[in-house]
């Protein structure tokens, strides 16, 4: 048996192999990502739908051992998200800009910034890759490392890398690492008849 964690969606219908395979694990190889492999990621992203094609959606990206960036994302995240990212090659901050070209407010910001996240993961699940994305970071912090002001707002952080075993992580998170995934049944999201409130 593979060391590996697999955790594929364990779905009713059949959904295209990016989605089924893609996962957040905690645990990540000590092992670097290829530039080329980031620059695949970041295009999957570009190329995402947005309203007004405002396109409000901004990445600061942190290489391990590279420079300050990294070091400096890892610091905004909070203790027990630092605690399992031993190991994270990649650390991405992922910021949304609240305005448009003309500075007039941009609604959907976070919205279309979701998006082209959500498009980044097919992708890099496609390039044999994973990600596991983080509210859990400290705004402020990130906000004054890098100088980032109000038109601005952080929306997450985002580690990537190749999926690891147990060996890589902390005995504390062995318990989350193994448990399965689940999902709400299709009945409490999808409604076909009139909005059926529960
Ligand atoms: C916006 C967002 C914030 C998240 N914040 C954290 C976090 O701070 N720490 C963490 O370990 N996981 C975090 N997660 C991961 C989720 O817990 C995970 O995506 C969810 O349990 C579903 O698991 P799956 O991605 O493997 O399908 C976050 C995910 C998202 C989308």
């Amino acid at each position: 048996m593979s060391k590996y964690i697999e955790k594929d969606a364990d779905n009713i219908h059949e959904i295209i192999p990016q989605i089924k395979k893609r996962f957040s694990p905690r645990a990540f190889e000590n092992k670097p990502v290829e530039k080329e492999k980031l620059f695949r990621i970041f295009e999957a992203a570009r190329w995402s739908p947005s309203a007004r094609n405002v396109q409000p959606w901004r990445f600061l990206v942190g290489i391990k051992g590279e420079n300050k960036v990294y070091d400096r994302i890892f610091d905004s995240l909070v203790e027990w998200n630092q605690n399992w990212n031993n190991n994270t090659p990649v650390l991405v901050a992922i910021i949304a800009k609240t305005t448009d070209d003309k500075e007039r407010n941009h609604a959907t910001h976070d919205y279309d910034t979701g998006i082209a996240v959500a498009q980044m993961t097919f992708q890099l699940t496609e390039l044999g890759l994973h990600a596991h994305q983080m509210g859990g970071f400290e705004e402020v912090i990130l906000r004054e490392y890098f100088k980032i002001s109000n038109e601005y707002k952080p929306i997450a952080i985002m580690a990537i890398g190749y999926k690891g075993s147990l060996d890589d992580l902390p005995e504390d998170y062995h318990e989350a690492e193994l448990e399965q995934r689940t999902r709400r049944d299709f009945e409490e999201i999808v409604f076909w008849e009139g909005w059926l409130e529960k």
